[in-house]
C-alpha cells in the first residue's frame, strides 16, 4: 500500500518517526559500538577426533575440513589452536577393540589418554575436555551396555565413572558424558571423586536430541548403533519442559557447565536455559550442522564466512556462553585477520 501523502506540516510532524533506530546503523563504527553480541574465538571449542593406531592423520571424508588426528601430530594441532585463539578441544577417541561392553574405552592406555596426554604436555594451558561414552567402543555401536536388546541404565553409568577416571588421570580438565544415562553425572562425580580427583569438571551433555544431524559423526567415529536407533536414551525433541528437566537433574548432580545439543534446533531451549541457570551453558553446533552449511556453500547457496558468523552469533545471542564448533579455526583465522 503505498503511504499517504502528509496533507500538511502539521500532520508531517505527526507522522514523522519519533524514534530513529536507524541513526545507530549509519557507520561500522556505530554499529560496532552498539553490538550487543560478539563471538570470540576464545569462546569456541574445536572438535578433535583422535585415531587409534600407527597411522597417519587423514582427512574425515563425511566432515569436509576436518582431519582425524595421529597422537602423534596432536602436539602441533593444539600449539596451531593457541596461536588462532582457540583456547579448548573436545576429543573423540575410538576403540582399538570393539567388545560388547566396550572396555577399551576406559584403558588407561587408550586413545583418549594418551591423546591427553600428548596436549597437556605440548600445551598445558589449553583446556582439554574429552567425551565419555561407549558408542565408539561398543561392537553393537549403543551407547551403553546392552542386555536382552536393551541399552542397560545402571551398569553403564558404573563403565562411565571409569571411562570419566581414565581421561582425568590422564590429565582431561573436563569430561562430558554424552550417553544420555539417567544419573551419570551423579555417578562420574563420585568415581572422580574417590579416585582422587574433585578437580575435574564435568559438562554435562543435559538435552541432547536423537536427532538427525549427527550422520557425518556416526560416520566418522563408525558409530552407528547396528540395530534400532538412540531413541530409548536421546532425548525426544518434541519435548522443551522434559529438556528443562534434563538440565535440573543434571546441575543437581553436580554437572558444572550444561549442554545443548544439536544448536540451531533448540535455540528455543537456550533461551531459557539462561533465564533458568546460572551454570556455563555450552551449545554443540554438530556435524550435520557444519557439513550442511559447507555443502550449501560448495552449491553456491551461501557465503561461507557471513553465513558462518551469522549461525554462531545466533547461538551466543539465544544464551551460549560457549560453542563446541567444527568452525571453530576458520572463524578464529577469519576474526584475526587471516584470509
Ligand atoms: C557420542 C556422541 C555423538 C556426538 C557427540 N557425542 C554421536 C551420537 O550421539 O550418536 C555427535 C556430535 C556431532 O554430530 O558432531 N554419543
Amino acid at each position: 500500500m503505498p503511504a499517504r501523502r502528509p496533507a500538511g506540516p502539521e500532520e508531517e510532524a505527526a507522522v514523522r518517526p519519533p524514534v530513529r533506530l536507524r541513526r545507530l546503523r549509519r557507520t561500522p563504527a556505530l554499529r560496532e559500538w552498539v553490538a550487543e553480541t560478539r563471538v570470540e574465538p576464545g569462546r569456541l571449542i574445536y572438535p578433535v577426533f583422535v585415531r587409534a593406531g600407527p597411522g597417519p592423520s587423514e582427512p574425515v571424508p563425511s566432515l569436509p575440513g576436518v582431519q582425524r588426528y595421529a597422537v602423534r601430530d596432536l602436539p602441533s594441532l593444539v600449539r596451531q589452536l593457541d596461536t588462532e585463539g582457540v583456547r579448548a578441544v573436545l576429543l573423540f577417541g575410538a576403540g582399538r577393540t570393539r567388545d560388547a561392553e566396550g572396555r577399551d574405552a576406559w584403558a588407561p592406555d587408550g586413545v583418549v589418554p594418551e591423546a591427553v596426554r600428548a596436549i597437556k604436555r605440548s600445551t598445558p594451558e589449553i583446556v582439554v575436555a574429552t567425551d565419555v561414552c561407549l558408542c565408539a567402543y561398543t561392537s553393537h555401536g549403543h551407547c551403553g551396555v546392552v542386555e536382552r536388546g536393551e541399552v542397560r541404565n545402571d551398569p553403564t553409568c558404573e563403565r562411565l565413572g571409569r571411562v570419566a577416571v581414565a581421561h582425568a588421570r590422564a590429565g582431561a580438565d573436563v569430561v562430558a558424558p554424552s550417553a544420555m544415562m539417567d544419573g551419570q553425572v551423579a555417578w562420574i562425580r563420585a568415581a572422580l571423586d574417590r579416585a582422587g580427583h574433585p578437580e575435574t569438571a564435568i559438562l554435562a551433555y543435559s538435552s541432547k536430541h536423537a536427532s538427525a544431524f549427527y550422520g557425518p559423526f556416526r560416520e566418522a567415529e563408525g558409530s552407528a548403533p547396528e540395530f534400532g536407533d538412540r531413541r530409548g536414551y536421546q532425548m525426544d525433541y518434541r519435548n522443551a519442559r522434559e529438556a528443562l528437566r534434563e538440565m535440573d537433574r543434571d546441575a543437581e548432580e553436580g554437572a558444572d557447565l550444561l549442554m545443548v545439543k544439536p544448536a540451531l534446533t533448540s535455540l528455543d531451549l537456550l533461551v531459557r536455559a539462561r533465564e533458568r541457570f546460572r551454570l556455563p551453558l555450552v551449545a554443540y553446533h554438530v556435524s550435520g550442522e557444519y557439513a550442511a552449511l559447507k555443502a550449501a556453500v560448495a552449491a553456491g547457496i551461501v557465503e561461507e564466512r557471513p553465513a558462518v558468523e551469522e549461525t554462531l552469533t545466533a547461538i551466543r545471542r539465544a544464551g551460549a556462553d560457549l560453542i563446541i564448533t567444527y568452525f571453530a579455526r576458520d572463524f578464529a583465522r577469519w576474526t584475526s585477520g587471516g584470509r
